[in-house]
């Protein structure tokens, strides 16, 4: 499959994505990120299902554009079919079958979290399995064994709430905007993060699962003790101490992994791979384990298309008409490439 020039749709939450992929290489990537949700402090699913549908044709158009490519030069339709808003699947997917079917061009429906650890298979220094990816973003958190390019194995996953969602609600209690992950890093730049204390959640769970439920709970106690005067006073050393707590975990459980079996690289993915103070811990434990680390770049890193290419171009395409009546699944249902 490697080499087809493939045009790949992502509308699982609320970036409308497309790219045009070769093989490995990234001929375009456009990202239009639905900034109208910062007004309500979260996604919104129908307000999401809305804007994409206004967004999609211009940035398909826009990303055949960047790429220098007609419709007629695109050999297949990738796109994500879920896990994801199921509302703001079915535009892509739709999008995806008008633009495959009339030119009798074959579709590749995609697992969204075989994306994130697919975007690690991408240019500039494409990685090869097999390696340990920590995917964590606002709606996921798992590490996942990618023993080859066609899927991966789920070693360990959030009980509750994902990294990602943890970051976003105690930016929140906090007063920072959303998605609050960038803001809540730099706030806590300022701040001690021993100043309070935070539960190191799942410590004494052997396994490889995550919880941040906890946490989430401990800030708002916190908080509440605080009262809104004492909060605004200590909102820096509430963001670092959080932060690291979130942090600690994801890089405990990555440590704990690394102990249970030999892996030559470690990579990330996800917004929440996006975090400094992360990716330092990371690049420090791998240093002292003498294993690779690929951090791809930020923009693979948070949603976006290129990633849903690489992983459609090691998984089987369904040929037309086959596809016509393929559906979207918002949790649970796999894709034939999706985790085992
Ligand atoms: O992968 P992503 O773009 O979308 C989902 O699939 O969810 O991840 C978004 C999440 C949000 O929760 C956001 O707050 C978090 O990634 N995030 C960060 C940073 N940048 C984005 N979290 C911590 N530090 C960051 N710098
Ligand atoms: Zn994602």
């Amino acid at each position: 499959m490697t080499g087809m020039r493939v045009l790949a749709i992502e509308t699982s939450c609320d970036d409308t994505c497309a790219a045009v992929v070769e093989g490995n290489r990234i001929l375009s990537s456009v990202i239009s990120s639905q900034r109208i949700h910062e007004r309500y402090g979260g996604v919104v699913p129908e307000v999401a299902s809305r804007h994409h549908l206004e967004l999609i044709l211009p940035v398909i158009e826009d990303a055949l554009d960047r790429a220098g490519l007609s419709l007629d030069e695109i050999e297949a339709l990738a796109v994500t079919a879920g896990p994801g808003l199921i509302g703001a699947l079915l535009v892509g997917l739709s999008a995806a079958k008008a633009i495959a079917a009339p030119r009798r061009l074959p579709l590749i429906p995609t697992d969204h979290l075989h994306g994130h650890v697919a975007a690690n298979f991408l240019e500039p220094d494409p990685l090869e399995p097999p390696f340990l990816c920590l995917v964590a973003s606002g709606g996921h958190t798992m590490l996942a064994a990618v023993r080859d390019h066609g899927g991966f194995e789920i070693l360990g996953e959030t009980l509750d709430d994902a990294a990602g969602e943890a970051i976003d609600k105690g930016a929140r209690m906090l007063g920072l905007g959303f998605p609050g992950g960038p803001a809540l890093q730099q706030l806590a730049v300022e701040g001690d993060p021993d100043a309070f204390e935070f539960p190191v959640a799942m410590s004494r769970d052997p396994g490889l699962d995550f919880s941040f439920s906890g946490l989430k709970t401990a800030l708002v106690y916190i908080c509440r003790d605080l009262g809104e005067e004492g909060v605004l006073e200590r909102k820096a050393d509430l963001a670092a101490g959080y932060q690291a707590a979130i942090v600690g975990q994801l890089v405990a459980k990555l440590t704990r992994a690394l102990a249970l079996e030999d892996w030559p690289a470690v990579a990330l993915g996800g917004g929440v791979a996006a975090n400094l103070p992360l990716r330092a811990a990371v690049t420090r434990l791998c240093e002292e384990k003498g294993v690779r680390l690929k951090l791809v770049p930020i923009s693979l890193c948070t949603d976006n298309a290129a990633m849903i290419a690489a992983a459609a171009s090691h998984t089987e395409p369904i040929p037309w008409p086959g596809y016509l009546d393929f559906d979207a699944f918002s949790s649970g249902g796999r894709t034939s490439a999706g985790a085992t």
